[in-house]
């Protein structure tokens, strides 16, 4: 059978089993799914929009998350006891959110706090992580934050303590950093196979933020050479990029910003305008289908394959089993310490 044939036919039926379960079914979408997703969902938006989007919805009961892993348990912690939270594909994870795991994390807080004094640190952990980090940042006075609010979270874990332990995104956190006119030498990053995380004990008293050594393999592509390459192909173009992206990138760009900010970039830029992104290509191409008045150019080619495990036949399957298939399910205890972390990071805005 024709592909496209076969896609409408998923569509219409995913369309029928909307329409039957009316706003029983809220379902969400990030920016980095395919546009046949897109424009299936309800709401689609960055991590920040999506967990508040799935804490808000108090009407309906299935909430199906098309995005990865730890964007979908977010929203089954933030969700109502009578709400269940679905994912078309359970093994759609993030490779950045692999970068750190709760006791790596816990022995690093530890050896901070022998060299700069307990109490002296504050965690702050990346939306792109497991619940279980969530919930030790919860319970140790830390904070959640996503890419559009990095900035807020960090001066709020400033004025907490003196010193930030951020993870697993080492570029989200020492772009955050750089404009919020940290030094370099006081930012530095924690090799978590090394003891001190491979820094001398001088330089983590002086360090104020420490970065995790995580990163996605999906923005750390983008080098200098691709901007300069864009500059000289396109010299009236603007150049937006992803906060996870390297700092050498960030610097050399016009704008940086979460899937939402870019996506605001390009509707409000005036037509005829020349915009190279550098982010996820999913998104890059719906850009530029969604506005061809506007010439929309990928910085160089990345694909998130963990995004892209969302298909249409996946999502039908779990609409015909709503409320049963890949029901996302969080431990009672860890939900609770990961609630209180991603609640300070909602009251943060
Ligand atoms: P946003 O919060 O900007 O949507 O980013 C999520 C993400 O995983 C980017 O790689
Ligand atoms: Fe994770 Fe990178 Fe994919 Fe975002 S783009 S979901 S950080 S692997």
């Amino acid at each position: 059978m024709d592909n496209r044939l076969h896609d409408e036919e998923l569509i219409e039926k995913i369309r029928v089993k909307k329409r039957e379960l009316g706003s029983q079914l809220l379902i969400l979408t990030h920016h980095y799914q395919k546009k046949e997703i897109v424009s299936l969902g309800d709401f689609a938006g960055d991590s920040f929009e999506l967990s508040r989007k799935a804490a808000a919805d108090r009407e309906c009961r299935y909430i199906v998350f098309c995005g990865v892993h730890f964007m979908a348990e977010s929203a089954a912690i933030l969700a109502k006891p009578h709400q269940v939270v679905q994912i078309p594909d359970e093994l759609a994870g993030c490779w950045m959110a692999e970068m750190a795991d709760t006791q790596t994390v816990k022995s690093a807080f530890e050896q901070l706090e022998s060299i700069a004094g307990k109490g002296s640190a504050t965690p702050l952990v990346y939306m792109n992580s497991d619940a279980e980090l969530k919930s030790f940042c919860g319970d140790r006075g830390g904070v959640v934050c996503t890419s559009s609010n990095a900035a807020k979270a960090v001066e709020w874990a400033f004025a907490q303590r003196e010193k930030v332990l951020f993870f697993p995104d080492r570029h989200l956190g020492h772009n955050t950093g750089y404009d919020l006119g940290l030094k370099d030498d006081e930012m530095v990053v924690w090799a978590a196979d090394k003891p001190l995380g491979g820094n001398d004990p001088e330089a983590l008293r002086r360090a104020r933020l420490v970065l995790w050594d995580g990163y996605c393999l999906v923005h750390t592509r983008f080098t200098r050479d691709h901007i300069e390459k864009r500059r000289a192909e396109f010299p009236e173009a603007k150049i937006i990029v992803h906060p996870e992206c390297p700092r050498e990138v960030v610097a050399l760009a016009d704008a940086c910003g979460s899937t939402s900010r870019i996506e605001k970039y390009v509707r409000e830029a005036p037509a005829g305008s020349t915009i190279v992104i550098g982010t996820e290509i999913n998104m890059i191409e719906r850009l530029a289908s969604q506005y061809p008045d506007k010439k929309i150019i990928e910085l160089h080619r990345s694909l998130c394959p963990n995004m892209a495990k969302i298909s249409l036949e996946k999502l039908l399957q779990t609409v015909e089993n709503v409320g049963e298939m890949n029901v996302v399910r969080v431990d009672e205890e860890i939900k609770a310490g990961a609630r209180v972390a991603l609640d300070r990071m909602l009251a943060l805005g």
